[in-house]
């Protein structure tokens, strides 16, 4: 049977990056053959850039009405917040005393997160990918689909658990998981940079498409987009040393599910502004349901917790029985 376990952050919106290189393809994997989803929102990871205490429990309702929307069905897929399985956090303990430094002083996402003053970076931000090994292989994941930014972590994860099955259990205790990088929009750009990625923290709000924008700030984030004074590519060469027009139609063509090569056949050639127009449409088109299902499930947040709650039970049902397996292996006192 295969395992699937993915996450996302409740830090400010989910962006269009997060749906076209994860959310997306986590939706299609729940009706694979026997595959057991679980989508958890990451709220342990969010405190390691800042502690919102007063938004952090709406952000991550927000989260799971995101994935809802999105179509991951909470009958089929578990969909539950990472706090409130306590397992995470022992297991991430445990794991961080087994990583060296020297793996993690590799870790890109911390140079990008911690900038240039390292000295006010949180141990946790320096320590998240121990906790995201931990969120893994607490339910003995097969297989992790993330977008092209997590696959180092993912790496990381099979080397934590390589290195506690040989050293520590002795045995195949962990499996050791998957990166799973799928579609051709496994790194959205800026719409404002081609050669940054599209990312939720970034400082311009004209950089991104949330999943909470509606139609017109849609429309006119994607007339403001970086072009540049060429035509629309009409073939991969083309569109080479052009981030921007690469970006556009990477973006065109993973919400059309199609081909880059079919959208530059029926578009290229054509000026940037006809081209834009087609798109916004498109964006609209495939974003406006879930905007306005994220909206009806926020309205009423009895349903979200219903489904945190029952779902928190099914995450704990699998992590625990694999905790207090790690427990006896790393010899500490059970409670009895
Ligand atoms: P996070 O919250 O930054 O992003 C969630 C998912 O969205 C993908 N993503 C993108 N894909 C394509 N283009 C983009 N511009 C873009 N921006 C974000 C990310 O690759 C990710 O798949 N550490 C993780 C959360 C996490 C996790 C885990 C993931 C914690 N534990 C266990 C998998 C398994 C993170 O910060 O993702």
């Amino acid at each position: 049977m295969k395992r699937i376990f993915s996450g996302m952050q409740p830090t400010n919106r989910l962006t269009l990056g997060n749906y076209l290189g994860a959310l997306k393809n986590w939706v299609k994997m729940q009706d694979e053959a026997d595959t057991q989803c679980i989508y958890c929102v990451v709220d342990l990871h969010a405190i390691t850039v800042s502690q919102d205490t007063a938004g952090i429990k709406t952000a991550t309702r927000e989260v799971a009405a995101a994935y809802i929307a999105a179509g991951v069905d909470p009958k089929k897929s578990i969909i539950f917040a990472q706090s409130a399985v306590t397992a995470h956090s022992q297991l991430g303990w445990i794991l961080g005393c087994m990583t060296p430094l020297g793996w993690l002083n590799r870790m890109t996402q911390f140079k990008d997160k911690a900038g240039k003053d390292k000295e006010k970076a949180s141990l946790g931000l320096y320590g998240y990918p121990a906790l995201m090994a931990a969120d893994i292989l607490l339910y003995q994941t097969t297989h992790v689909p993330v977008g092209d930014d997590q696959k180092q972590h993912v790496e990381l994860t099979r080397d934590i658990a390589t290195s506690f099955n040989i050293h520590i259990a002795k045995k195949d205790f962990f499996t050791i998981p998957e990166p799973v990088i799928m579609g051709d929009a496994t790194r959205v750009m800026s719409l404002r940079d081609g050669t940054a990625k599209m990312s939720k923290s970034a400082e311009s709000d004209m950089s991104r498409i949330n999943l909470t924008d509606d139609a017109d700030l849609i429309v006119q984030k994607i007339k403001k987009a970086k072009t540049d004074a060429g035509v629309v590519p009409s073939n991969e060469g083309e569109y080479e040393g052009r981030p921007e027009a690469k970006n556009l139609i990477t973006i065109y063509a993973a919400l059309a599910d199609t081909s880059k090569e079919k959208v530059m056949g029926e578009y290229g050639g054509q000026q940037f502004s006809a081209f834009k127009n087609a798109l916004s449409d498109l964006c609209v088109d495939k974003l406006s349901p879930m905007t306005t299902r994220m909206r009806e499930l926020m309205a009423d947040v009895g349903e979200i917790d219903r489904i945190l709650a029952d779902s928190a039970d099914k995450a704990a049902a699998i992590a625990e029985p694999v905790m207090s397996d790690v427990m006896d292996v790393m010899g500490f006192w059970k409670r009895p």
